[in-house]
């Protein structure tokens, strides 16, 4: 081969580490990186791990206070934080309440660890008696009385001290809920990261065990989105633009690079994606069974997220990969 070659040319780039770090394109981060948290109220010193998502655990207040030290010294920037409370009913009435699972960790986490940008996920599914999204009437998820629900529960993750709340329910017209919401009560700095992109998955599975929300009835088809659909994911985005929406997300991850690359090629904004309970256990499962290299596949499928046009990634593996980073 001549060394004129085109191709010549690109393997003088690639003999060496310092010759790959130095033309690669996509690099990842800590600041790029958020990981999720699973909290419950019952035990404060409880830590369990959830049989389909090893290496991920329900954590009791001080236990994900003391889990939160080794990442954040190894350079955590950002958690997300999901809520199993004891008790659940019609109203949802625990995803608001002032002493919740969510609002009294949020408080904890702040205080201990003022830097740690903490996001809360605002959702009624691990709130309500029947596991949906949202308030149910004569047997379906109705869509108005709940965006009272959610703004009430966003505004008190804020009064929490939450630096960020992420909806992920899908109800039309919530991103605007939310967001006058907070600004009638003086929230003007908080920012709203929304699920705008978020699909119908079977990926979701093992979260549903992690966060005891499945369904209990039906499926959430009426409201989550048609995976076979691209178009849609635009009008969706563009809509929670428009309702003040500061960052979209894509969610799952890595089935739907596709939907990414053309948000990204689509909107200005900033743009997350959620690497999902089942992305990640397929990997572990496969990394179990002594398959796949379970860091090296993380790395690279983050990669590829970022490379499809993520500036955030939601990721379990995330506490895992920062000393690989
Ligand atoms: C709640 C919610 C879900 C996830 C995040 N927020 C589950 C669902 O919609 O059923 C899934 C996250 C994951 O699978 O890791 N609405």
């Amino acid at each position: 081969m001549p060394e004129t070659d085109p191709f010549f040319r690109g393997r003088r780039l690639r003999n060496s580490a310092w010759q790959r770090d130095m033309v690669r394109e996509t690099h990842l981060a800590p600041w790029d990186l958020v990981q999720p948290y699973f909290v419950v109220e019952d035990d404060t010193e409880a830590k369990r791990e959830i049989p389909s998502m090893p290496g991920q655990y329900q954590l009791g207040r001080e236990a994900l206070l003391r889990e939160l030290e080794e990442p954040v010294r190894q350079g955590l920037k950002a958690i997300v934080l999901f809520g199993v409370p004891v008790h659940k009913d019609e109203q949802a009435s625990g995803a608001s309440h002032p002493e919740g699972v969510i609002q009294k960790a949020v408080q904890r986490i702040k205080k201990e660890y003022p830097e740690l940008i903490t996001i809360t996920d605002v959702c009624l599914c691990e709130y309500t008696s029947h596991g949906h999204c949202g308030l149910v009437q004569n047997g379906s998820v109705v869509n108005d009385p709940t965006l009272e629900r959610l703004a009430d529960t966003a505004l008190s993750h804020a009064q929490a001290g939450a630096d960020m709340v992420a909806p992920s329910d899908m109800m039309d017209g919530r991103v605007a809920a939310i967001r006058s919401r907070l600004e009638a009560s003086g929230f003007v700095q908080t920012p709203i990261l929304s699920y705008a992109v978020k699909y119908a998955s079977a990926f979701y599975g093992p979260f549903r065990d992690a966060a005891q929300s499945a369904p209990e009835f039906g499926d959430r088809r009426t409201y989550q989105m048609d995976p076979g659909n691209k178009r849609e994911a635009l009008r969706e985005a563009r809509a929670d633009i428009a309702e003040g929406a500061d960052i979209l997300m894509v969610k799952p991850a890595q089935p739907y690079l596709d939907v990414l690359q053309a948000l990204n090629a689509d909107v200005e904004h900033p743009l997350a994606a959620y690497q999902v309970s089942g992305e990640y256990s397929m990997l572990k499962a496969s990394e179990r069974m002594g398959w796949l290299d379970g860091t090296q596949v993380a790395l690279e499928s983050l990669t590829g997220i970022k490379r499809a046009g993520a500036d955030i990634i939601l990721s379990y593996f995330t506490t895992e990969l920062l000393p690989h980073l």
